[in-house]
């Protein structure tokens, strides 16, 4: 069933657990998506950005993730993800979609504020929650010295007034993520966290977290994460049986066999870290 995302990330925050919010691009990735979640029963957001609607046309893909949502047995958010300007909110909201990032993080403070205001009287005059970001959430720059890095991620201070002066509903913090596959190991500013979640009371949003090991994972969640963003693990799993199925069957010209084991790479990616996520059974 459609359902926006407020009421999914509400429930995750009193119930100490995250709901898993996956990139789509295709018809494929979003029955990946939504088949792991009916599978683990729980509840999912199923994300696009404005390159996936560039790509796969405005006009098409929210449709097909749509009547998807409609029609699963588990609770779906359509979230347009890292929303760069206030035209592409305004044509997710005629999609349909039940849930906002509007991304202005490379802003200086004032603007950034000034453009999640915009979008936030919008979407809540339709019942549409809104989420934002604090700091910033890098490209996986091994170069970037530590003291760098501190100065990019979200400060425990800032967010509070962030969160006063926007008005809106989830916050993405910058705690060490970064989207893409992670160069060294990663490692996320636990206290920096914690210090975020004592001050701020808005469900809390965790991006990049392709290739953050479970435990960080799992500490992410305990310290109150309630939303998890995956992109990167799912269209590798996609890519990958793809390839391997094709060298193995180079004269295969039937999308639907080359494609149907993709699906289920994916599914099974998705479906481990609903695992992790604690989401599984939620729904
Ligand atoms: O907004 C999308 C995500 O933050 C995905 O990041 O590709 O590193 O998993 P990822
Ligand atoms: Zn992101």
């Amino acid at each position: 069933m459609l359902v926006t995302s407020k009421e999914l990330l509400l429930d995750a925050q009193k119930h100490g657990y995250a709901v898993g919010a996956f990139n789509t691009n295709n018809l494929e990735i979003t029955h990946a998506i939504i088949r792991a979640a009916e599978a683990k029963r729980a509840p999912v957001l199923v994300q696009l950005s404005a390159g996936a609607l560039k790509y796969a046309g405005v006009e098409f893909l929210p449709m097909i993730v749509a009547k998807a949502a409609q029609l699963a047995s588990v609770p779906v958010a359509i979230h347009l993800d890292h929303g760069p300007s206030f035209e592409v909110v305004m044509s997710a909201l005629r999609a349909g979609f039940t849930s906002i990032m509007r991304d202005a993080s490379k802003l200086p403070y004032e603007e950034n504020v000034g453009e999640v205001r915009k979008v936030v009287e919008a979407c809540h005059a339709v019942g549409v929650p809104v989420e934002a970001e604090i700091g910033r959430i890098g490209g996986a720059e091994e170069h970037v010295v530590v003291t760098d890095r501190e100065a990019l991620m979200s400060d425990p201070d800032e967010c509070v007034r962030f969160v006063e002066d926007g008005g809106f509903d989830f916050l993405a913090v910058a705690i060490g993520n970064a989207h893409g596959f992670y160069k060294g190991e990663p490692k996320l500013d636990f206290e920096r966290l914690g210090a975020i979640r004592q001050k701020v009371s808005i469900p809390l949003v965790l991006h990049g977290a392709s290739g953050i090991p479970d435990a960080q994972i799992t500490r992410a969640v305990e310290s109150g994460i309630c939303k998890i963003n995956i992109d990167t693990e799912v269209r590798n799993a996609f890519i990958r049986s793809i390839q391997s199925f094709t060298e193995a069957h180079p004269d295969e010209i039937d999308p639907r066999k080359v494609f149907g084991p993709g699906i289920q790479a994916m599914q099974a990616v998705v479906e481990q870290k609903i695992e992790i996520f604690r989401s599984a059974g939620r729904a």
